[in-house]
């Protein structure tokens, strides 16, 4: 028997996207989250940098907007830009009204005291911070409001499957595999709302934890909704370099702070590759440093900003140096070898400013959604400031819509009757490996058409292996994971084959420039 939940809104994701969605809708509505490890672990947590906002008084809507379509690489949406980069403001100052303790700064040009950031492609000074761990302020600050809520669930170790739809209802909910009782259960919903964040597993090496294996966009993609951009994968130009180690960003606002890049002889080099230096939108300088990696046969580049009082490091970047020196390096005196890692996936299930996909009753918000505000690339810190944005305007959609949508009836059984326990259990840990290893050589920060057309060959006879395995032994974590990564480097290799041209995160040796009147603006698949 399937043990069946109910509620009105049902949230996938406990990250910034979903918790304040959680907290906009409790006040009138039962909602459900769910998070498939422990509460805290998600993208939002590592957050380090923080968030783009404009808050100077020298600073402008117009300004951040102008930047974010510059670094996107014309493929924003401008319309979408305008409207997240406006309500930055009133959403920060809600995270404060909530607790967040952001960074201050007595010196602050304006009224609002805060410390304000630099990072890559920004013009000003706009991004507020928690120290170097705001994503951990937020989601801690957050999630102590949705325990104490009464009319908030929260289920964690539960791993959405996948989503149920009816022709007549739509979005009806999902099923979902507990994963320390191993038992698949269903969620009944009469909203039903994708926050599962990104997809960095998907490469060899990544920024993300373990939680980012793009279950959304996949589930989403099987349930009838378009994606689209997702070649547009962001490397991250410098997480720690340390072979064997868990990976660990260093934040750009290091580099916004002055930190340089060096070459192994000390030499710096971004300003050959642009004149913004190590502030260069992050394509630029992830592709630069790969391209110095690969000429110089080297490792890793390195990081310096030993150059910078030691008190002012240790202050602005208390999570850095902490990690690092527990590895025996001291920013303070010595370089930080580095490199670059997947990040961000800017691509995602298409959705619209509230968040509605193709799906009724399904909503999709945060890094799995492509509302068009990253284009080619998005520019740093921009990221949270979707999540909140679009879940103040889901929010606002789901309040005015929920009464039109009736609770389905019961979800149909989960059927296990014709599925038995894997004896080859090795065919999904070998297939994981293989799935990251040959993305991360073939599908990278360089791509040619021959090196997609190799990934495309081997994620294919994956997914026949998988789809065969699925259909004859009981689900586990990592076969469901598998399923979805192996779904969105499908979606990943496709869209990269039909850009013929490179702009902004997709490079391709076979088309080194953009060209507007080969490729779409968008690309988009149906499924
Ligand atoms: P997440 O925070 O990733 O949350 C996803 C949630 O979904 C988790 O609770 C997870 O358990 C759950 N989930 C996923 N799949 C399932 C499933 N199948 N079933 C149940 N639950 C599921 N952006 C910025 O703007 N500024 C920064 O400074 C910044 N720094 C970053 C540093 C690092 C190291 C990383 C990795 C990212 C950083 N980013 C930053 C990006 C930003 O953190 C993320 O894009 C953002 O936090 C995504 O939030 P989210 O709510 O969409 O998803
Ligand atoms: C960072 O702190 O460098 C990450 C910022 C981001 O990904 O937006």
């Amino acid at each position: 028997m399937t043990k069946q939940h109910q509620s009105d809104v049902l949230i996938i994701g406990a990250g910034a996207a979903g918790l304040s969605l959680a907290l906009r809708l409790a006040p009138r509505y039962h909602v459900a989250i769910l998070a498939k490890a422990t509460l805290l672990e998600s993208n939002t947590r590592y957050a380090q940098g923080g968030v783009s906002v404009v808050m100077d008084e020298n600073d402008s809507v117009a300004s951040h907007v102008a930047d974010t379509l510059e670094a996107g690489a014309g493929l924003c949406d401008k319309e979408i830009v305008q409207f997240i980069v406006s309500q930055g403001p009133e959403c920060i100052r809600d995270l404060i009204q909530q607790g967040v303790d952001f960074t201050r700064d007595n010196n602050a040009k304006g009224e609002h005291g805060y410390h304000l950031t630099r990072e890559g492609g920004h013009s000003h000074r706009r991004v507020i911070h928690a120290a170097d761990a705001t994503g951990l302020e937020i989601q801690n600050t957050l999630l102590a409001q949705v325990k104490a809520h009464s009319n908030i669930t929260l289920h964690e170790s539960h791993l959405m499957l996948d989503l149920v739809h009816e022709k007549k209802y739509g979005c009806i909910g999902a099923y979902v595999f507990e994963r320390n009782k191993k038992e698949v259960m269903s969620f009944r919903a009469r909203t039903t709302v994708l926050a599962t964040g990104g997809a960095g597993k998907v490469y060899l090496y990544t920024s993300n934890p373990d939680v980012a294996t793009g279950d959304g966009i996949a589930m989403a993609w099987r349930a009838g909704c378009r994606v689209a951009n997702m070649e547009f994968i962001q490397f991250h130009p410098t997480c720690l370099y340390q072979p064997g180690a868990d990976s660990f960003l260093i934040t750009e606002a290091v580099r916004g702070e002055g930190g340089r890049l060096l070459l192994p002889n000390g030499e710096r080099f971004m300003e050959r590759f642009d004149p913004r230096g190590e502030l260069a939108p992050r394509d630029i300088v992830a592709r630069a440093m790969d391209h110095e990696m690969k000429r110089l046969g080297i490792e890793c580049v390195y990081l310096d900003l030993s150059h910078k009082p030691a008190k002012l490091i240790r202050s602005h970047f208390p999570t850095v140096y902490a990690h690092c020196r527990e590895l025996g390096i001291d920013m303070c005196v010595e370089p930080i070898p580095v490199v670059p890692a997947a990040h961000y996936t800017c691509g995602g299930v298409m959705t619209d400013r509230n968040g509605c996909t193709d799906v009724a009753g399904l909503y999709a918000i945060g890094e799995v959604a492509f509302t068009g505000l990253h284009g080619a690339n998005r520019m740093a810190s921009n990221s949270l400031l979707e999540c909140l944005v679009l879940a103040r305007s889901a929010a606002t959609h789901i309040n005015h819509n929920i009464a039109d949508r009736t609770l389905a009836p019961a979800l149909p059984v989960w059927d296990e009757s014709l599925v038995t326990d894997s004896d080859e259990a090795v065919v999904v840990s070998h297939n994981w490996d293989e799935l990251r290893r040959f993305m991360w050589d073939y599908v990278g920060i360089v791509r040619t058409t021959k090196r997609l057309q190799r990934a495309k060959r081997r994620v294919d006879l994956l997914l026949l292996e998988i789809r065969e395995y699925y259909s004859h032994f009981r689900v586990s974590n990592d076969l469901i994971e598998l399923r979805n990564l192996a779904v969105v480097a499908d979606l990943i290799i496709c869209s990269a084959l039909r850009r013929q041209e490179s702009r902004g995160l997709h490079y391709t040796l076979d088309y080194p420039e953009p060209d507007d009147s080969r490729s779409p603006i968008t690309t988009i698949l149906k499924p």
